[in-house]
């Protein structure tokens, strides 16, 4: 029964069958695998669905907390002196010139000053106050922040510069 040709018989049937098992693997391999770098290291995400994520709104927190935090340390004298770059245009004296007066901004509603022509893109906001917030967003960029704007500023980048300005910005009477 159990002979040497069986025993031999057995273990050929078993090694056959591991190599064709092994040949299938090798040849499936060859065909399927990418090959590397193909599909980068990792796979790639086909597409991300947008759900409106809270990544960008924490971040605008933490730059709200940050601004707020320079506002409270700025020093209206040195906003002073960032304010000769709207001097051209802008005068503490009640009068108007390129641009309305500026005499107590900070909590004035926007494009209230009569006799101004501004923009339609201010008086369409015009039921709204001008907050420290929205004045740093913007001076920061005016044509971005307010699309249609006539004041052809390009902006101030520092944050420091922008909290001394509205801090001088406040301390001016109405
Ligand atoms: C080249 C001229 C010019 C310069 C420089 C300029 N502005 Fe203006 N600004 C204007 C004009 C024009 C308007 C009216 C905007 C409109 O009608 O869209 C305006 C509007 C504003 C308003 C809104 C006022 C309101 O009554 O609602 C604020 C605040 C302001 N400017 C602040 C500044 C500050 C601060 C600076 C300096 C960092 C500055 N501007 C530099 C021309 C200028």
């Amino acid at each position: 029964m159990l002979d040497t040709m069986t025993v031999t018989k057995t273990l050929g049937a078993l090694c056959g069958t591991f190599l064709v098992f092994l040949l299938g693997n090798w040849a499936a391999e060859a065909i399927y695998a990418p090959k590397k770098g193909e599909y980068g290291e990792k796979p790639a995400q086909a597409y991300v669905i947008d759900t409106g994520a809270a990544a960008p709104a924490a971040e605008s927190g933490a730059l709200a907390v940050d601004f707020a935090a320079l506002l409270a340390s700025a020093d209206p004298a040195a906003g002073e002196k960032v304010f000769a770059k709207c001097k051209s245009c802008h005068k503490i004296d009640g009068t108007n010139g390129t641009g309305p007066h500026l005499n107590g901004v900070v909590g004035r509603p926007k494009a209230s000053i009569a006799g101004f022509k501004y923009s339609a893109a201010i008086l369409a906001v015009g039921s709204e106050a001008w907050t420290p917030e929205n004045l740093n967003g913007f001076l920061e960029n005016p044509k971005g922040y307010m699309p249609g704007t006539i004041m052809a500023f390009a902006g101030l980048p520092k944050p420091e510069d922008r909290a001394n300005l509205i801090a001088y910005l406040s301390t001016t009477k109405p």
